[in-house]
């Protein structure tokens, strides 16, 4: 199969992702900074917890996402279907990976379809870069591709941060919002705008569903380093900048970002005045209780990328199922130890600062 441009980059992406520790340096994603007020009188019995919810019209076992990734060249094809089938298992949603390579041409639209082959019962989304979306005339392309998986929603990554220490990155981002807008009004499913890791701030929040928007996912930093992945796929192999593509590698934006505890406490202050606006935490997301602390602060879902993608290369889907099974226990037991019966209910937890 002949490769391109895109569809060897979204093949480094993955290959750095599991060699390299793209991990933000200092920052953290600062689940640490805060605690839940511990209920000695759950007056629950465990059995009673119900972690269970909806996402883009279609239940889930538990409030939990796999972040978009991958798709565009050949071994993208048994990564998105092993991703589908955990889902699958676990009752849970996906997104895929940037689909701008099935623009390019058809010969990978199958590492996207693929997730379907699973099922068709879990919430699935596209996805396509700010910069694309910066570029559309009309609606038309972003169509094919909800298309093409059958989406139940479609997700705009906004990744300036890649963009800028990317060799070959694109840094026109005027006209996104006119491209959100012009999407939010001419797709048939909801809208879902992700940063990748440097956090969605209130102001942009604010833009974002005064444009229409109606899920925002904060990617806030903590997690993969964005900036980390691109500074060292810009190197050769001596370690070296490539010349003939000298724009920034400067390591000083290693770790540039809103925490993603503090992107989506900001967020969700906006989101109180929208009640119909549904927001996704995500972001160095390492455990259950991560999971329900990003509830308690007032998210809806959470979602995590890396860490599924490390499992998967190290056990395969077993592996991945075996830290979702952990994930959830974790989740409940943080339900059951607030008395929170259900996520609405844990949604209501009060979180006090670690001192
Ligand atoms: C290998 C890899 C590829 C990614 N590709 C995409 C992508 O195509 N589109 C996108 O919106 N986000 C992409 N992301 C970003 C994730 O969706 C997520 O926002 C980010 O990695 C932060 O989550 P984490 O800390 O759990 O990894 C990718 C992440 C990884 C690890």
């Amino acid at each position: 199969m002949k490769t391109t441009r895109t569809s060897s980059r979204k093949q480094q992406h993955i290959d750095i992702s599991l060699a390299k520790d793209v991990s933000f340096c200092v920052k953290t994603a600062g689940f640490e900074r805060w605690d839940f007020l511990h209920n000695a009188l759950p007056e629950l019995n465990l059995s009673d917890v119900d972690p269970s919810t909806s996402f883009l019209g279609k239940k889930m076992a538990f409030p939990f996402i796999i972040s978009s990734m991958t798709g565009g060249y050949a071994d993208a094809i048994k990564i998105n279907r092993q991703l589908a089938e955990v889902c699958a298992i676990k009752k849970i949603a996906m997104g895929v990976g940037s689909q701008r390579q099935a623009l390019e041409d058809d010969q990978f639209h199958r590492s996207f379809s693929v997730v379907r082959d699973v099922t068709s019962d879990i919430p699935v989304f596209g996805n396509i870069g700010a910069a694309e979306v910066a570029k559309l005339r009309d609606a038309s392309p972003i169509l094919r591709l909800i298309d093409l998986i059958h989406a139940d929603g479609f997700a705009i990554h906004l990744n300036p941060v890649q963009e800028l220490l990317q060799p070959e990155g694109n840094t026109n981002f005027r006209g996104v919002l006119a491209g959100i807008e012009l999407l939010v009004k001419a797709i048939p499913v909801p809208l879902i705008v992700k940063e990748i890791g440097a956090g969605i701030s209130p102001n942009v929040a604010q833009r974002l569903i005064d444009s229409g928007v109606t899920i925002i996912d904060v990617a806030g930093a903590g997690g993969t380093s964005w900036a980390g992945v691109e500074i060292l796929r810009g190197k050769n192999k001596d370690g070296k900048r490539k010349k003939q593509e000298m724009r920034l590698n400067s390591q000083e934006f290693w770790d540039w970002g809103i925490p993603t505890i503090d992107a989506l406490r900001g967020v969700c202050i906006v989101k109180s005045k929208s009640s119909w606006v549904k927001v996704i935490s995500s972001g160095g997301i390492s455990n259950g209780i991560d999971i329900a602390k990003s509830l308690a602060f007032g998210a809806d879902y959470a979602a995590v990328a890396r860490p599924i993608l490390k499992a998967l290369a190290n056990g395969g889907v077993k592996s991945v199922l075996r830290l979702f099974d952990k994930w959830e226990c974790e989740l409940i037991g943080t339900m059951f130890l607030t008395g929170s019966r259900s996520i609405t209910a844990l949604q209501k937890q009060q979180m006090i600062p670690r001192v």
